[in-house]
């Protein structure tokens, strides 16, 4: 049965494939206003740190659970020991959740791509009011949202290579120009240098227990770390492969991403004087902001932008929706259609209430609206949490030697940090991510959002007192 699974047509296609997961909204939409709302510099810095060390090596963990386990990654933990299941269905939930927001703004994006030839750059003033008033309005977004989730059951129900692969493989290196050709725009404009030492210069005075776990979330959202997406696309990569290399490579892409989408926003924030802490309509107004002054051309990039950050945010989201879709096959034994189905409508009535929340309709958690209860709980807690257990897995359950001949393909490539890794995925990413989390908590009750996450936690500790039924 194994034998059958589908795997990638092309190196070129796995590394496209796995940074097109992580390149998307995260970089783009998230990255920028949540480095704006956690006081820039310190949070970018410690970001990076957390991207080095943890993230590469906790996405190096997935390739080879994955590829080991040849099995995604409910499968995988389940066929080492039934107790560790919770962890695998834990990623599950996560992907149902962060698909609960994540089309909305998917939508969002794919609207603008029209709204920008519909005038919205003509009278610059009231490019943030229009944000305002479309996100808020009951019924707009969630057509964007349909039709952008539509997207995603198409490309997934075709399955892996010939889906992604390909809508990986042609649209990155446009957004990779766009967002060069933005930053350069606006870091012409009178003072450009401003956001630019607001985003690298760190003042660690800003730097709280928040400030820290918002970094951590982050950078496991980024890099789609902690939910077993990576498990389940290096179970679909061939033995050939360099894993570190790959990792690397993926990593650094996405980094790189980020940091230029920091780039391409806060100059030019500075430049409009708009508040750095403008929340998630950051991308939204600064880009037709700064393409309004320049007449029809500008129109043009303004679209183009938003076509790029669609095709990005769908690289990512049909990884979202494939973690979902191998579980109800894998371990469910659906069809594939019937998988895809079955989660898009659920995932649909999520977004829903999500898109609604932002306007102030529908159910509140503890004073907070859907949206982002769902964005909290995946962002500050299932991933990073997520990615803490895949870590005890592999070094507590796993053989060390088996990792090795995975990582080294049997001995064929050389992983000189073999040991480092080791330890720091056995030992300093459990403990890291344990501490930043309770310090991240506690101070979450003093922003409203601790009980939320409290929730989370329990919620862990259920699915693991329950993983055997799981
Ligand atoms: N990394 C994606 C982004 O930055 O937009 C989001 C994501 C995709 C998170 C896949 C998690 C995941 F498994």
């Amino acid at each position: 049965m194994e034998n059958n699974r589908e795997s990638w047509g092309s190196k070129l296609g796995f590394i496209m494939a796995a940074a097109g997961s992580a390149v998307g909204l995260g970089n783009i939409w998230k990255f920028p206003f949540t480095a704006g709302n956690n006081g820039g510099g310190a949070f970018v810095l410690i970001y990076l740190i957390f991207v080095i060390f943890i993230g590469f090596s906790v996405m190096l963990t997935e390739f080879a659970v994955g590829r080991r386990k040849n099995l995604a990654a409910v499968g995988a933990y389940k066929s080492v020991d039934s107790r560790w299941t919770f962890a695998g269905v834990l990623g599950v939930l996560s992907g149902f959740l962060i698909m609960g927001f994540y089309p909305v703004v998917g939508g969002w994006a794919l609207a603008y791509v029209f709204k920008v030839f519909g005038g919205l750059l003509t009278d610059p003033a009231a490019i943030g009011d229009v944000f305002g008033g479309f996100i808020t309005n009951p019924v707009q977004p969630l057509i964007w949202m349909v039709a952008y989730l539509l997207l995603n059951v198409v490309i997934v129900v075709r399955g892996v290579s010939s889906g992604i692969e390909k809508a990986g493989k042609v649209l990155m290196p446009l957004l990779f120009g766009i967002l060069i050709l933005i930053t350069i725009k606006g870091l012409t404009l009178p003072n450009a240098m401003a956001g630019v030492e607001f985003l690298f210069k760190p003042d660690f005075s800003k730097v709280t227990g928040a400030v820290v776990l918002a970094a951590l979330g982050q950078a496991f959202f980024s890099l789609s770390l902690g939910m077993g997406c990576m498990i389940t696309y290096g179970s679909y990569l061939n033995k050939q492969e360099n894993l570190a290399s790959n990792a690397a490579i993926v990593t650094a892409m996405d980094t790189a991403v980020a940091l230029l989408a920091g780039l391409a926003m806060f100059p030019a924030m500075f430049s409009f004087g708009m508040e750095p802490a403008a929340g998630p309509g950051l991308v939204f107004v600064v880009v037709p902001s700064l393409f309004a002054e320049m007449g029809g051309l500008g129109v043009v990039f303004a679209a183009l932008f938003f076509v790029a950050l669609t095709v990005a945010a769908l690289t990512s989201s049909v990884s979202l929706l494939e973690v979902v879709v191998a579980y109800l096959m894998d371990e469910r034994k659906f069809t594939r259609v019937k998988s895809v189905i079955t989660a898009s409508t659920i995932m649909a009535l999520m977004c829903v209430l999500a898109s609604l929340s932002l306007g102030g309709v529908g159910p509140k958690l503890f004073g907070t609206g859907a949206f982002d209860v769902f964005d909290l709980l995946t962002d500050k807690i299932f991933l990073a949490i997520g990615g803490m257990l895949l870590c005890i897995f592999a070094g507590w359950r796993l053989d060390k030697e088996d990792l090795r001949k995975e990582i080294t393909n049997e001995g064929d490539i050389a992983f000189g940090i073999f040991e480092f890794w080791y330890a720091l995925v056995k030992y300093v990413i459990p403990v890291t991510i344990a501490i930043v989390a309770v310090s991240g908590i506690k101070s979450g009750f003093d922003s409203g959002v601790g009980a939320i996450m409290v929730i989370g936690v329990a919620i862990i500790a259920i699915f693991a007192a329950i993983s055997k039924k799981l």
